[in-house]
């Protein structure tokens, strides 16, 4: 069997993006490709999604991490650097990259929206592969806790944030604070009167402001 062919002996490589299938033939010349190339680039057929970013090209910033799914006893999900990951060994794998999981235009996913809440992305350019690394990480432990959120991000450089303000978005995703958040919300909907906010809409030359308005001003209204 020549070097790049699948294991069905073909030279014709299969695997999904966010979805989509894509084939490729990979030729001896190309056996070297990586997935950010086919993601990104036009040296070789492009999908088209700009989303995931090129950084080093060595694994180093984690600024391409795309989640890559394979299904064996039940579906396994890993965090990848797509600049490291060969092109060959993608043969009916799912790629999942951060436009696959929300967007503006549709919805955002709530990994996308904490980390933009919390004030985590600057310039935006390790937003994406940090984004993916959460992602991948709740899709294997729906429950983390604080040390494994860390630990999701050994790979993920920020030149930017100075990582607090990521790691304050998604410390709501661990249990701790999942569990602080329910105490919150219970206390205040068994103690309806203890905080309501401003109440009133004041009118003035006929300019009104709406509670919503107001509340837009971080008080803790619920
Ligand atoms: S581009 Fe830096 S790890 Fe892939
Ligand atoms: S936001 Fe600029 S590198 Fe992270």
């Amino acid at each position: 069997m020549a070097d790049s062919q699948n294991h069905t002996g073909s030279d014709e490589l299969i695997f999904f993006v966010n979805g989509r299938k894509v084939r490729r033939v990979v030729l001896t010349s190309s056996v070297n490709d990586t997935l950010i190339c086919t993601l990104t680039r036009s040296v070789c057929p492009s999908v088209g999604l700009t989303g995931t970013k090129l950084g080093c090209a060595e694994g180093g910033c984690g600024a391409c991490t795309v989640m890559l799914s394979r299904y064996q006893a039940e579906p396994q999900h890993y965090a990848v650097n797509a600049c490291l990951a060969p092109l060959c060994s993608l043969h009916l794998v799912a790629v999942t990259t951060v436009e696959g999981i929300g967007s503006v235009a549709r919805k955002l996913h709530p990994v996308q929206e904490r980390i933009a809440k919390s004030h985590g992305s600057q310039c935006g350019f390790c937003t994406p592969g940090i984004v993916m690394s959460m992602y991948a990480l709740l899709r294997n432990n729906p429950t983390p806790n604080m040390a494994d959120v860390e630990e999701a991000f050994q790979g993920n450089l920020c030149r930017c944030t100075g990582y607090r303000p990521i790691l304050e978005g998604y410390k709501t995703f661990t249990v701790s604070e999942v569990v602080h958040i329910k105490v919150f919300v219970l206390h205040f909907r068994q103690n309806r009167w203890t905080k309501r906010g401003l109440a009133i809409v004041p009118t003035k030359f006929g300019i009104s402001f709406t509670a919503t308005f107001l509340n837009q001003v971080h008080s803790a209204v619920l």
